[in-house]
């Protein structure tokens, strides 16, 4: 047993989607989150720039005593996994990637066309295809990035007709011309604007890899014996800008539970 809280991060509001299903899953364990939200978004930078931020959060994190991080970013894994993990030995270090594309290979087949959507920086590193194509090479993959989004969600715009028209200029193309089935949501921001892709293409088959993450979080706590037995403290958010959108965000996400969440503010350039 292990009561240290789970160190989440992701370079703003996105990570919080997976927070709410590990909520419901595993309601004894504490989290630290940090959004960096002065520096958001990664998907346009380059790997370098990246790597620097992720390193610097991570140091963070494990300088809070957290038992295990959350990369809640799928371009930060696309770039820096490796590097993470290098840097950073003596903890588990979980992605959302890899458990998405396990979903993939399990609920797919040769008739299934594949679309990912996510942000430059991860489309660009082709992460999805190569570890789908390790299991299942015969799948049908495409994938396009839609840069637009990160940044409309970030900004609250979200129900309204604005999102709309720009879900529709990136996807419908995309998804007519390769006549996509499945979907993948390859930016942890992304779930954020489920509802709207679900009323856009209510026939599409949606993978949320913040929610396939929770399944592996699990096992991974409960193989390596670090599940919380009580929940100790409050949940804690970082921002490194703690701008309003986000303290908004976090109080929409959470706002039918009873959790507790106390919010800081952290600004990284003074480390
Ligand atoms: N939410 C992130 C992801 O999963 C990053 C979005 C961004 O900052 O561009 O890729």
């Amino acid at each position: 047993m292990d009561n240290r809280p789970i160190g989440f991060f992701d370079s703003g509001l996105g990570g919080l989607t997976c927070i709410a299903p590990l909520m419901r899953s595993l309601p004894n364990e504490r989290i630290i989150y940090f959004g960096d939200t002065a520096r958001t978004p990664y998907g346009s930078k380059s790997p370098d720039t990246i790597r620097g931020f992720a390193r610097q959060i991570a140091a963070f994190l494990i300088q809070q005593d957290v038992k295990m991080i959350v990369i809640a970013c799928n371009t930060v894994t696309a770039t820096c996994l490796r590097d993470l993990q290098q840097r950073f030995p003596q903890l588990p270090i979980m992605v959302v990637i890899q458990p998405a594309a396990n979903k993939i290979c399990a609920i797919c087949d040769e008739k299934s066309s594949i679309g990912i959507i996510g942000t430059k920086v991860t489309i660009k590193s082709k992460c999805y295809e190569a570890l789908i194509h390790q299991k299942r090479p015969e799948l049908q993959i495409h994938s396009t990035a839609c840069p637009a989004f990160v940044p409309l969600i970030e900004e609250g715009i979200i129900e309204n007709e604005i999102m709309d028209l720009t879900i529709r200029h990136y996807m419908d193309n995309f998804i007519r011309y390769y006549k996509i089935d499945t979907l993948v949501l390859g930016c942890t921001h992304y779930p954020l604007i489920l509802d709207n892709l679900k009323r856009i293409y209510p026939s599409l088959r949606i993978v949320n890899p913040s929610e396939e993450v929770v399944y592996r979080i699990h096992q991974v706590l409960e193989h390596e014996q670090l599940l919380a037995d009580r929940p100790v403290g409050d949940h804690t958010f970082y921002a490194s800008d703690l701008s309003e959108n986000f303290v908004n965000m976090i109080n929409r996400i959470f706002e039918l539970t009873e959790f507790r969440v106390a919010f800081k503010n952290f600004d990284l350039t003074t480390t």
